[in-house]
């Protein structure tokens, strides 16, 4: 949740300049659905065959471009190449060890070309083709672009696994989607550090049964890892293949044809495999991108977040690259080499458009902006956050010391589920409020209601839903539509419900009030009470475990874990050690509790259920409230003793 600071009720009204010149015109507001979409997408992809419908909206289930046929690879790579824009720089590729490092370089759109169609050549001799699904388990090193745009080139569906999560993830995901083929790495550089890829991966798929065939490593490090049967180094794979674009042409996609899936977090059960297919997310992605960034021929354009999350998937590779933009691709973390390495970057490749989330803009803050004197950052010309509420002290920091007291922020909220941004200030256009995303996109119809459906008012909290479909939404979940239904499209019988609390303020803004379900949101991640839970009772000595969030100043929440033990177990420091490293084991290091508390049992009504609301107080250090229901309520005494102390 957003904090009231001493910056509330400022504004800031555009840049008339900005409104002569922004991409996006506020008519565009005003525009019929079908018609505002139809015109982006002829004026924005080239299609294979033209499509005959905008929209079939059988509600829950959206077909966006029904009869279209086209190629996300090709509308990201080909035509930029055709269309004489071959030597513009899409990449500029910079290493864990920073811009002056000597393996920092430049990747054109005719170098991605050609990359694209090795790869995709070599994919082919493995057997991978359209309908083939791949999964993709990678950091953030070119070829995990490459390799999404090479299964897009093919029509083989990807699913990407967030370089930072477990083997057992990567093998879960991979089976569900039955993907033959892996492309992963032999190792991560983050932070100066080597760590483990490929043997995760190794880890995770020879535990059980997979559907996994073959994995293609990409050699990043060099190091001597295990090389298996299964397994062919992507340079021996590709050694022989073509590079030319003609040897291994765009196949030609139907507009609903799965692109990719992406799991995320629900609050209950496994994780939701996310279907977005061609035409809509391509489109959704592309105008978004230019008209909220408001990218121009020379923009350089940096997204600092991952290629595993689906900020990376929209806006690192397919938006951008749709758009001919040239990006920075940056392999590291914040703090390495240097504290000052983001604004090296900045400075070294004139970035003109950053995009990132608040927990990063938060460690920055706290590194100090001594670390910024002394670099030009004066290319800046427009700034975006994502993925967790912004505080508007931390806006106005972004504003004065990134964006140099004058660059617009765009405080964009979407979702895995959307595919795009649907709410977010629009350039030249919005009078902009520190901490709200304010507007919906054009097209969007959000509305706040509360729990029997009613809209509501003014400062007053309560549900968002979306009344009205848009391009890139997801289609459903894999393999599961009644899940696809019951979470989505089930609270309100008209409405997508989005699972976020929001509230309007006077003008008619809104503001996004966190999550309103088990999703708890550390660092901008997506992570659910069920998953950290399952992980932790599967540690021997765990009799029951309930996982809650806290806020954090650091990391925009936290995760609390309250566990009780089997028999006489006590809860040492070294078994908390040991869960924690339990719950990295099986999902990720990320997914590592904050917070570990100990207790003979959890509290329980009579009827057995964990109060989870007590637990949620407790986190969060609130009033408890009413706990005459429980059964023994000296437990909770216990483990406040314990958050106390
Ligand atoms: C949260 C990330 C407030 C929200 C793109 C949403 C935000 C969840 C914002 C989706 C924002 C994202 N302001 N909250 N600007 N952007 N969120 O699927 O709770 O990783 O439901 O997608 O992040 O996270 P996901």
């Amino acid at each position: 949740m957003s904090e009231q600071t001493a910056t509330e009720g400022k504004t800031y009204p555009p840049d008339p300049e900005l409104s002569k010149t922004a991409n996006v015109r506020p008519e565009m507001k005003e525009q019929d659905l079908r018609e505002f979409w139809d015109e982006q997408a002829k004026a924005r992809l080239d299609w294979f065959e033209d499509y005959d419908e905008v929209l079939d909206w059988q509600l829950p289930y959206a077909k966006w471009f029904v009869g279209g046929k086209l190629n996300a690879c090709y509308n990201c790579v080909d035509r930029h190449v055709e269309g004489g824009k071959g030597d513009k720089v899409a990449l500029h590729v910079v290493p864990d060890d920073g811009p002056d490092s000597s393996e920092a370089r430049d990747i054109t759109f005719s170098d991605l070309q050609r990359e694209v169609v090795k790869m995709a050549n070599g994919l082919k001799e493995l057997g991978v083709g359209k309908g083939v699904p791949v999964g993709i388990y990678m950091q953030m090193i070119p070829e995990a672009v490459v390799a999404m745009l090479a299964c897009a080139r093919l029509g083989a569906p990807h699913t990407v696994v967030f370089g930072g999560f477990s083997g057992k993830a990567v093998a879960e995901r991979c089976n569900d989607l039955e993907c033959k083929v892996l492309i992963t790495q032999d190792e991560a550089m983050r932070g100066g550090k080597a760590g483990a890829q490929k043997t995760n991966a190794d880890e995770g798929l020879d535990a059980g049964p997979t559907t996994v065939e073959k994995i293609v490593v990409v050699r990043r490090t060099g190091a001597d890892i295990p090389m298996n049967d299964r397994d062919v180094y992507l340079h021996d794979l590709t050694a022989n293949v073509s590079d030319d674009p003609q040897s291994c042409p765009c196949e030609p996609m139907d507009s609903e044809d799965l692109l990719f899936l992406l799991y995320t977090s629900g609050s209950t059960g496994k994780p939701k495999g996310v279907v977005h297919t061609t035409a809509g997310y391509l489109l959704g992605v592309t105008t978004t991108h230019n008209l909220v960034f408001d990218v121009k021929d020379d923009s350089v354009y940096w997204c600092a977040a991952d290629i595993g999350w689906i900020t990376g998937h929209s806006y690192i590779t397919y938006g951008p690259l749709a758009n001919a933009c040239t990006s920075v691709l940056f392999e590291g973390v914040p703090g390495y080499p240097g504290k000052d390495v983001w604004w090296k970057i900045i400075d070294k490749y004139g970035v003109t458009i950053l995009y990132t989330s608040p927990t990063a803009i938060k460690s920055h803050m706290k590194a100090g902006e001594q670390h910024i004197e002394g670099h030009d950052l004066s290319s800046i010309k427009m700034l975006g956050s994502v993925g967790e509420p912004i505080n508007p002290d931390v806006w106005e920091w972004y504003r004065e010391h990134i964006g140099g007291g004058k660059a617009p922020i765009m405080d964009t909220w979407w979702q895995t589920e959307t595919g795009h941004i649907l709410i977010t200030p629009l350039p030249g256009i919005t009078t902009l409020k520190p901490g709200m995303a304010q507007q919906p996109f054009p097209g969007v119809r959000p509305e706040i209601r509360d729990d029997e459906g009613n809209q509501l008012g003014v400062e007053q909290t309560g549900n968002l839903v979306l009344t009205q479909p848009w391009p890139g939404m997801m289609r459903t979940l894999y393999k599961d539509d009644e899940r696809f239904k019951d979470t989505y499209w089930s609270k309100y019988s008209d409405a997508y419900f989005a699972g976020d609390g929001a509230k309007y303020d006077a003008d008619g803004d809104i503001q996004l009030m966190g999550r309103i379900d088990d999703v708890v949101n550390v660092s901008g991640h997506r992570l659910s009470t069920f998953e950290v839970e399952s992980a932790l009772v599967e540690h021997a000595d765990v009799a029951e475990a309930a996982v809650a969030a806290r806020k954090d100043d650091d990391t925009g929440q936290a995760i609390v874990a309250f566990v009780s033990l089997k028999g006489d177990k006590q809860g040492t420091e070294e078994l908390e050690q040991a869960l924690r490293e339990q719950v990295a084991q099986s999902i990720g290091k990320l997914a590592r509790p904050a917070t570990v508390i100990f207790s003979s049992d959890l509290p329980k009504t009579r009827s057995g259920k964990i109060m989870r609301r007590l637990l949620k107080n407790l986190a969060e250090g609130e009033e408890l409230g009413d706990t005459s229901t429980l059964v023994d309520p000296s437990v909770v005494e216990q483990m406040q003793k314990q958050m106390n102390g």
